[in-house]
């Protein structure tokens, strides 16, 4: 119920429509018995300072950002996180008491999802497939936690995966190379790897029939996490669960990102069960 004592946390992004998040916090809200509310603002990028301005001027608890703002929002923030401020972008916000503070909760929700598993990214050989801006936060916190890397992209932005190896060499050291995604490289990159992580947007709905990886390619002693959790399971996932390779849903790291911003805003532990069935409610709903 909204009462005076209801607390607001939101989205700020354009498109807002299609997003999860508000199902997934409102029904750990109620399902925590929280008087909180999640609700979607439709922010145009000419007036992001102005609704970032509005956060305080309301007191709206927190809220996440999602796509054109993740990068722009930065200036307009009091305090940040130190990995946000290498990865360069912030998709939550919280309101201490006037202060905002930015995070990268994408980064942290991913490694959530493996560390769920079991897997720990230290000493491992990994290959991203992708170097947009989630494979952006990935890739650095893999980093970050002593993975080394092989972030391999179309041949056309060949030059954005060079430059995001170089800035996270010079991050945090450690090897990271850039290669052409094509199947040689492919291939070799995969010979060596413990895990493959895609970050491309390729396999997702409507284009449920396709995949950067030749089914060869995938072997039983991999673990292949796709970051599209719409389909569920996507190509990529099918193949590799035939192959016998270890596969994580890219929800488990949109439920994760969420659930750690549930925490920063109310302190107390959210649901995964229950934000993991709003999520699947929603893309059934949407199918
Ligand atoms: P996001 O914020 O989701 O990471 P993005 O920054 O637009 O989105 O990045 C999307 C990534 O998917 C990019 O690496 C993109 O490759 P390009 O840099 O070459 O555009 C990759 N991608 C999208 N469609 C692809 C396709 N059909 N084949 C290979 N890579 C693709």
């Amino acid at each position: 119920m909204i009462s005076g004592r209801t607390k607001i946390c939101g989205l700020i992004g354009d498109p807002v429509e299609h997003s999860m998040s508000p199902a997934m916090h409102n029904s750990a809200f109620k399902d925590s018995g929280l008087y909180y509310i999640y609700l979607p603002f439709k922010v145009k990028k000419e007036q992001l300072e102005r609704a970032i301005l509005g956060i305080k001027a309301l007191n709206i608890k927190g809220v996440n950002v999602t796509i054109p703002h993740k990068i722009s929002v930065i200036p307009f923030l009091d305090e940040l996180d130190p990995l946000a401020e290498k990865i360069g972008a912030v998709n939550t916000i919280i309101n201490n008491n006037g202060v905002l503070k930015g995070y990268n909760t994408d980064a942290h929700g991913f490694l959530k999802a493996m560390s769920e598993r079991g897997i720990s990214p230290e000493g491992k050989r990994i290959v991203i497939l992708g170097a947009g801006g989630a494979s952006r936060a990935i890739s650095f916190i893999l980093a970050d936690k002593g993975a080394s890397l092989v972030i391999l992209n179309r041949k056309l932005e060949l030059d954005q995966a060079v430059e995001l190896a170089a800035s996270i060499s010079q991050t945090f050291g450690g090897e990271i190379k850039a290669l052409e995604l094509n199947e040689p490289n492919l291939k070799q990159a995969l010979e060596n790897s413990d895990i493959l992580v895609n970050t491309t947007s390729v396999g997702m709905s409507p284009n449920v029939d396709k995949t950067t990886v030749p089914s060869g390619l995938l072997k039983a002693d991999l673990i292949v996490f796709d970051i599209v959790y719409n389909p569920l399971k996507t190509k990529l996932l099918a193949e590799a669960e035939a192959a016998g390779a270890g596969v994580i849903s890219g929800l488990e790291m949109l439920v994760w990102q969420g659930a750690l911003a549930f925490e920063m805003w109310t302190g107390l532990k959210a649901s995964l069960e229950t934000m993991r069935k709003a999520a699947i409610r929603v893309l059934e709903n949407e199918s």
